[in-house]
């Protein structure tokens, strides 16, 4: 498997210069990796997580201002305990562990750690000692503190001094000549009071880092970084209609204009007048380039009598590609594109880190569908802006790009579209039915003031028809689900309470203007154990 730090070579941001002298997060699996990734750049210092086992060599090439261990869901003693190269505290870089990453240290540095009497999980109270430290410099001596650990260090190694406790452990220690630090908790999350105030001190007063990661910083160097890769080379991108695609684009056009050109497939699964509407802003209001190819009679057909929601994503997945690829060669075959060399991707951080993240610990190895899928003999090379960022970053971005507002507070999409929200086969009729009753959610929500509270709004039409009655007449008709969560990032979520003037104006509308739609039931589950889509 290639490291992060390998992979980066292929993305145009091995060049910028502000993320030189940041902070490599080492992994060893932690539940907040990604947290502490994101609490350093809100403080403008670049971050970049890496597992564990990444060389001196390629720690060495990111050129970090400091070094934070992770914590981890292991115990040190386990026989297949995640390890880092013990040299990682002997580069004179200073170093903080956290969690696991102190108890780490603390092994290795011939400390003591043993499993502890009493697990230490949720809130705490940290006592600080009277002695110099450097993260918690000027701190009331008492702070609620957030733990998740089952083992404590109870002998520290040589040349530390504990600098706070809990009333089970040792919560802190420091080691000022080697600028080692340690904390037992976790500065990365809410529940840790004066947390943040935590990993400043530590970037700022131990590491000397600069706050000179910014968005226009970003903006600039990335132009930069692209025109120097694609020289006078063309590009193609593929547009979904989401942030993320579109920021990728527009950041690529910044840097070379009109030889990017994209490509936009109306695979008939999209949201009401949704093609239409996004193809006029991107070519109108953004300036892009982009072919337009509709294609939902032919997803259409090849859906046909296909009921299994696994089947029916393999079949879109292959389409899409099959369409993509077969437009990117009439582009390459053409006189004016004769030279076509990169493939635009709007692939993120989360992504990147999922894809290639650590052997050994917690996290699982996926393909993430933007950065596989795409057939191995298409003669690009990669180009992905994006993909030191976080979602939230990606939207200030677009933000910074003067994107229209519309787009960086859409909400989420699947890439199967609404095929994964009409349960069972799909017809021409039952989506444009789906469509109908999605349009009504969504626009309610707007009117009620929640479109930008929530995660997503939606409608699901359920393969089941109800009897029921209208004017002096019994029906037998069809059911939608209407489907509205909350959540930070898709992983938990739960069901949002709509008042329910809300609710009754969605169903109202729902069975007046949708025709055959006679019954509208709210779908009350969380995630887990549902998920939020319905396929
Ligand atoms: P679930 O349904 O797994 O969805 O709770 C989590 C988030 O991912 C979106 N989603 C998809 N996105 N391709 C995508 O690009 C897919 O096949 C897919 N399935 C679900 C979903 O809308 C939600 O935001």
């Amino acid at each position: 498997m290639e490291s992060a730090a390998k992979r980066k070579d292929d993305s145009v941001s091995t060049a910028l210069k502000t993320e030189q002298g940041g902070i490599v997060v080492l992994d060893f699996g932690g539940q907040y990796t990604q947290l502490i990734a994101r609490r350093i750049r809100e403080q403008q210092v670049f971050s970049a997580i890496l597992p564990c086992t990444t060389s001196l060599d390629e720690i060495r090439e990111m050129d970090p201002a400091g070094i934070i261990l992770s914590g981890g869901p292991s115990s040190v003693y386990d026989k297949d305990a995640p390890k880092c190269d013990p040299a990682v505290l002997a580069m004179n870089i200073p170093v903080l562990g956290i969690c696991y990453g102190m108890q780490w240290i603390a092994k290795q540095l011939s400390g003591k750690v043993e499993p502890a009497d009493r697990r230490e999980y949720g809130p705490a109270q940290l006592t600080l000692e009277k002695c110099e430290s450097h993260l918690f410099n000027e701190f009331p001596q008492n702070l609620k503190i957030w733990n998740s650990h089952g083992d404590n260090v109870h002998e520290l190694p040589a040349g530390f001094h504990a600098t706070g406790k809990t009333a089970n452990a040792i919560a802190a220690a420091e080691n000022h000549a080697k600028k080692i630090y340690a904390v037992q908790f976790h500065p990365e999350v809410n529940h840790t009071e004066r947390g943040t105030e935590i990993l400043r001190n530590f970037l700022f007063r131990v590491c000397k880092a600069e706050p000179k990661w910014s968005g226009a910083a970003f903006i600039e160097e990335t132009v930069a970084a692209i025109r120097a890769k694609v020289g006078s080379h063309h590009a193609i991108c593929g547009l979904s209609g989401g942030v993320d695609s579109t920021v990728a684009a527009v950041l690529v056009h910044r840097a070379m204009g009109d030889r990017l050109t994209n490509i936009f497939v109306n695979t008939g699964l999209l949201r009401k007048n949704e093609f239409e509407h996004t193809l006029e802003m991107y070519r109108e209001r953004l300036g892009l380039t982009v072919i337009g190819v509709d294609a939902s009679d032919h997803f259409l057909s090849k859906l046909q009598g296909v009921s299994d929601p696994e089947k029916k994503r393999k079949i879109i997945g292959r389409e899409f590609i099959a369409i993509f690829a077969a437009e990117a060669e009439k582009l390459q075959k053409g006189a004016a594109h004769g030279d076509i060399k990169f493939l635009v991707q709007g692939t993120l951080y989360p992504d990147v880190i999922e894809s290639v993240s650590v052997k050994g610990p917690s996290a699982t190895i996926k393909t993430h569908h933007n950065v596989g899928g795409l057939p191995e003999n298409m003669p690009f090379a990669l180009v992905e802006p994006l993909r030191d960022l976080f979602k939230d970053e990606v939207r200030r971005i677009g933000r910074q790009l003067g994107l229209p507002e519309e787009i960086l507070v859409k909400h989420p999409f699947p890439g199967p579209g609404l095929a994964v929200r009409l349960l069972g086969e799909i017809t021409g009729k039952d989506l444009l039915t789906l469509r109908e009753a999605d349009a009504i959610v969504v626009e309610e929500i707007r009117n009620a003031g929640l479109y930008e509270k929530v995660w997503q709004a939606f409608a699901v039409l359920l393969p089941v028809r109800s009897v029921g009655v209208m004017g002096d007449g019994r029906t037998y008709g069809l059911t939608i689900a209407v489907r509205v969560v909350e959540s930070g990032d898709a992983m938990t979520a739960d069901w949002v309470r709509l008042p329910g003037e809300v609710l009754e104006k969605i169903s109202t509308r729902i069975v007046n203007e949708v025709p055959g739609v006679t019954r509208v039931v709210y779908d009350i589950s969380s995630k887990p154990p549902s998920t939020i889509e319905w396929e």
